[in-house]
């Protein structure tokens, strides 16, 4: 099968990853962090491994501000349901995940906050005036995608973090549809709070996220219970990474998500990158000229290899499944957990397929879906 789902997750993953997931479960089964036998200790290893890879990966001075989650969702809950308090004013757009609009959704209905949605064009593309303007005295946060998962823009993060900086506003990031395929440096782009999902382009298995807190930035946390550290307290410890992570971690997975950092590594995401953005300009180009297909995103500059279309008036959800079924391309159809996305670009009442590529992808995959839509079109053509 021809594997174009990998915005919704990534597959396959580097052989490593596998390797380590099992290696982990067999000869470091303990559990990290809560006791002092060596297979206990070896678990710790393990995942502090990780967050050493993830700190450098990012830019992180101290690798205890990341705390390990089960994915971006639970990161963004944190940071969204734990910053805010009443009277804050909140700033996102209409690319985001539901991840990020749901807590901000309820959180707004509950008089917690008060929201403004930057509208995206329709490409996509969100102005960095618009989002500069809408900041007013009681503006606590921008919270913000890196890249959408729908139309592929990439967000100016280092812009955005520069405009908090002037106006002293937190940044939260939305690294889901980011993390291992674009340069993220917490420091040079002012983020205050980076949620990212380990099983996207970070090659790591499902289960596997985190969330960076710079230190200063202060967060309630939504969970409390065992940490492994200062047992008779009451509260949750309020240090890093135990604050945010309590109950036994998927040390096995968290392991498993540092040997996909290792796999960024030792390829380079230069090369990653350049591998998907070939594959994604020889898809659009091949796509040109075929009658009836539409393609969003931005028509000029840079996207991740994301592309969303539809054809003519075919239900996505064919599309897909004649995909699926006649040539063994797995993509995605529908509204993508994006609703406001699809309202920018048009396509709120239809959903689109998504192909999305990944570094395992091939130019001959390309080409035979390429071909595939074409044959599509031309049954449609013909019915
Ligand atoms: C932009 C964006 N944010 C958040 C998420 C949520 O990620 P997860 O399902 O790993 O929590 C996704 C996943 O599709 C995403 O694309």
């Amino acid at each position: 099968m021809s594997y174009f789902d990998n915005a919704a997750t990534s597959y396959p993953k580097p052989d490593e990853v596998y390797s380590v997931l099992i290696e982990t479960m067999k000869n470091r089964g303990g559990n990290p962090g809560r006791g002092s036998h060596r297979m206990a200790l070896d678990a710790f290893r393990a995942v502090y491994e990780t967050r050493v890879k993830l700190a450098k990966l990012f830019n992180v001075d101290d690798p205890l501000r990341i705390a390990f989650t089960q994915n971006a969702t639970m990161s963004l809950n944190f940071a969204i349901k734990g910053v805010f308090k009443p009277g804050d004013h909140v700033i996102t757009t209409s690319l985001e995940h539901n991840s990020v609009l749901r807590p901000l959704f309820s959180m707004e209905q509950q008089g917690k906050v008060e929201l403004t949605i930057i509208e995206a064009d329709c490409q996509g593309i969100i102005s960095l005036d618009d989002i500069e303007e809408a900041i007013q005295e009681n503006t606590k946060a921008i919270v913000i995608t890196h890249a959408s998962n729908l139309t592929g823009t990439i967000i100016p993060i280092k812009k955005i973090g520069e405009i908090v900086k002037k106006h002293g506003i937190l940044l939260i990031v939305d690294a889901s549809q980011s993390a291992g395929i674009l340069e993220i440096d917490v420091k040079n782009m002012n983020i205050d709070i980076l949620c990212f999902t380990g099983h996207k382009s970070l090659f790591g298995p499902q289960g596997t996220g985190g969330i960076y807190l710079r230190k200063g930035v202060e967060i309630k946390p939504l969970m409390e219970g065992g940490s492994g550290s200062h047992s008779k307290l009451k509260r949750q410890p309020q240090e890093m990474p135990d604050l945010l992570e309590c109950g036994t971690l998927n040390a096995p997975g968290i392991a498993a998500l540092g040997a996909g950092v290792d796999f960024i590594m030792k390829t380079g995401m230069g090369n990653i990158r350049k591998h998907e953005n070939e594959l994604t300009e020889a898809f659009i180009k091949g796509l040109k000229g075929i009658d009836k297909v539409r393609i969003y995103g931005p028509e000029t500059g840079e996207r991740t290899p994301v592309v969303a279309l539809n054809m003519g008036n075919i239900d996505p959800a064919e599309v897909s499944a004649l995909l699926d079924e006649e040539y063994e391309i797995a993509v995605r159809p529908g509204m993508h957990c994006a609703p406001l996305a699809h309202r920018s670009i048009g396509t709120y009442e239809t959903g689109a397929v998504r192909f999305s590529f990944g570094y395992f992808n091939t130019k001959k995959e390309i080409s035979e879906a390429i071909e595939a839509i074409k044959e599509i079109a031309d049954y449609y053509k013909e019915k």
